[in-house]
C-alpha cells in the first residue's frame, strides 16, 4: 500500500518539550488500481474508507481540521457529455471509483457537523508524466492498468506490445480519449489547495484537476513514440469492459478560485516520463540491481 500523507505542521517547544501542531494534511494515499478493485472490493474498501476514517479521527484528535483530499474524476461515472463540470451527477462504476465517492460524501458530512473542519476535495483526471529530475516516476507492482506506466513498459522493452482496449469509440481515431495530466500540474495543484484554505468561504469544495483537453490512446502512442524515438508495437482488441468513451474536465472552476492552470501538455509529459523510464528501466527495483 502506497502511504502517501503529508503533514504539515510548526513546531514550539513548551517545557523542554518539542510539540507538533499540524496545520493541515494532504492526504493522498490509497489503492487506485480499478481492475483489482473489482476482484478485491473488500481491500479497497477497507484501505481507503476505512484509512481514511482513522485519519479524519486523529486530525481531530490534535486539532487539524484542514484536509487536502485527492478524489478523481472517475466519480463522473460515464459522463453524457464533456467537459466535465464539478456540478456534473456523481456516480461510480467499480469499487475503486465507489470508494472515492464514499469518502467524498464523508467529507461533507464532516464539515456539516463541524464548521471547524475546512475541506478540498480535487478529482485528478488521468496523471501521467514523472518529475523532470528523471528521479521520481511512476513504478506500478504487476502488470499496469493505466496506459501510460504499461506504454513505457513496453517502450524499455519489458513488454512486447500495448493492446488498444477499443478502436471502435465515435472519437477521432476510434480510440478512448481523457484528459491526461503531468503529475508536476498536479502537485502544483495541490498547493494551490492548500493556500486556499485559508479562505474563510471554504467549507467542503470541489475542483477538478485537469487540462480541459481531450487526447486519445493512439495520440498519446504517437507522442510517446516521439519523445522516446522507439516504436511501440499495438495489438488493437475489444473495448475493456467499464470504459467510458470520452472524459475530460472542465478546468474554470479552478482556474478562477485556485488561480492554477496546467503548465504542461502531452509533450513534456512523455518526455519526463520517458526520461525516468529510460535511467529506471525496473522502476525503483533499479537502484537494487545497481548495488
Ligand atoms: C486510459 C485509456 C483505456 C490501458 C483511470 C482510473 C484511475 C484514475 C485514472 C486516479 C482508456 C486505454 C489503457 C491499456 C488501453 N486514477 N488503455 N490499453 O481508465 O481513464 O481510469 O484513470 O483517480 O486509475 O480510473 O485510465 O490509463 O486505465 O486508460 O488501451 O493497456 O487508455 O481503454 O481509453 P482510465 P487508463
Amino acid at each position: 500500500m502506497l502511504v502517501f500523507y503529508c503533514a504539515l505542521s510548526t513546531c514550539s517547544n513548551f517545557k523542554g518539550y518539542y510539540v507538533i501542531r499540524f496545520d493541515a494534511v494532504i492526504h493522498f494515499a490509497g489503492l487506485k488500481a480499478v481492475g483489482e478493485s473489482v476482484s478485491k472490493p473488500l481491500l479497497y474498501h477497507d484501505n481507503n474508507i476505512v484509512g481514511t476514517i482513522t485519519l479524519l479521527e486523529v486530525m481531530a484528535a490534535h486539532g487539524c481540521k484542514n484536509l487536502v483530499f485527492s478524489s478523481s474524476a472517475t466519480v463522473y461515472g460515464w459522463p453524457k457529455k464533456v467537459p466535465c463540470t464539478e456540478e456534473f451527477p456523481l456516480s461510480a462504476v467499480n469499487p475503486y471509483g465507489r470508494t472515492k465517492l464514499f469518502i467524498e460524501e464523508i467529507c461533507r458530512d464532516l464539515r456539516n457537523s463541524d464548521s471547524q473542519w475546512k475541506i478540498i476535495l480535487l478529482r485528478y483526471f488521468n496523471p501521467v508524466g514523472a518529475h523532470p529530475s528523471g528521479l521520481i516516476g511512476e513504478d506500478p507492482r504487476g502488470t499496469p492498468n493505466n496506459l501510460m506506466p504499461f506504454v513505457q513498459q513496453v517502450a524499455v522493452g519489458r513488454r512486447q506490445a500495448l493492446t488498444v482496449f477499443g478502436k471502435d469509440y465515435s472519437t477521432k481515431d476510434g480510440t478512448g480519449v481523457r484528459d491526461y495530466i503531468h503529475v508536476v500540474d498536479l502537485a502544483d495543484g495541490h498547493i494551490a489547495a492548500l493556500k486556499k484554505l485559508s479562505d474563510p468561504k471554504i467549507g467542503c469544495d470541489v475542483y477538478n484537476l485537469g487540462t480541459g483537453k481531450g487526447t486519445s490512446v493512439l495520440e498519446m502512442v504517437t507522442a510517446f513514440e516521439k519523445a522516446s524515438g522507439k516504436k511501440i508495437p499495438l495489438q488493437i482488441a475489444g473495448r475493456r469492459p467499464g470504459d467510458a468513451e470520452v472524459v475530460y474536465a472542465s478546468i474554470k472552476k479552478a482556474e478562477t478560485e485556485l488561480k492554477w492552470k496546467a503548465k504542461y501538455g502531452i509533450e513534456e509529459m512523455c518526455k519526463d516520463q520517458w526520461n525516468w523510464a529510460s535511467k529506471n528501466p525496473f522502476g525503483y527495483g533499479s537502484l537494487e540491481s545497481k548495488k
